[in-house]
């Protein structure tokens, strides 16, 4: 009995990956332009990543953009890198959070401006021991497995070398675990190319809340739904 788990106690997901869905339709139902949407997803996020850290979740990775969401409208782009800009300006001021700042996906492609203050936020919060904060920005699953292979090729390693491992660490996450827990709010079933290499165990969590309205409340039902599974990794 000495042994035995309180059954009080929570557990926790290590790792929560969320797909910050449904800010448009935020917007539309207020009759406000999309743009609006994101602004409020923006604080939605702020907001899940304190809270996050606060109940002691290890890591987070939000997905930002995705790497088919530049087929949206050029001005929606360029609001969505605005925004992204101004959190990047404004990560000084959560200095005193002990929240390690993170990105993934091709960077590349995004502006200098943007691409140096991802650096210099990196950096700064380096040795943070709360929460990782990871963001996926011009992310996409299937982009990230070809890059992988396209790095294992070039390395030179012989096929049949290759193990899962390999593969695992080619990747953006190959520093961290898998996602435990996988949230999509806004009422879509699908994974729209996130995680797709390393959420193959994760436990998936769906809600209609829009990622706007999304509170530290939905994240707690989450959990308690999380709390609940039996996660068997195909063993009995
Ligand atoms: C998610 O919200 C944010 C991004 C994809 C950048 P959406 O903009 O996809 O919102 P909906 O799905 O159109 O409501
Ligand atoms: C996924 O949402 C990408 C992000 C939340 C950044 P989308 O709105 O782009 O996905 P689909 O188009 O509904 O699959
Ligand atoms: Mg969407």
């Amino acid at each position: 009995m000495f042994f035995k788990k309180k059954v009080t106690e929570r557990n926790l997901p290590t790792h929560i990956a969320i797909i910050m869905d449904g800010n448009g339709r935020w917007a539309k139902k207020r009759g406000l332009p999309r743009s609006a949407g994101h602004v409020a997803g923006a604080k939605t996020f702020k907001t899940i990543a304190r809270y996050c850290n606060k109940i002691g979740i290890k890591y987070l990775t939000v997905y930002a953009f995705s790497t088919e969401n530049w087929k949206r409208p050029q001005k929606e782009v360029d609001g969505i890198m605005n925004l992204l800009r101004d959190y990047l300006k404004d990560a000084e001021n959560f200095k005193g959070e002990n929240i390690r700042l993170k990105f993934i996906g091709n960077l590349e492609p995004l502006a200098d401006d943007i691409k140096e203050l991802i650096v210099k936020d990196e950096a700064d919060s380096a040795d943070a021991t709360g929460l990782t904060v990871n963001i996926a920005i011009n992310y996409g699953g299937r982009d990230e497995i070809t890059n992988a292979v396209k790095k294992i090729v070039q390395s030179g390693i012989k096929a049949e070398d290759i193990t899962e491992d390999t593969i695992s660490s080619h990747l953006y996450t190959s520093d961290m675990p898998d996602p435990d827990f996988i949230i999509r709010p806004s009422g879509e079933y699908r994974l729209s190319n996130y995680l797709i290499w390393q959420s193959a165990y994760a436990e998936y969590w769906f809600s209609d809340v829009l990622w706007p309205d999304f509170l530290p409340k939905h994240l707690e039902q989450a959990l308690d739904d999380y709390n609940k599974r039996n996660r068997r990794f195909g063993g009995v």
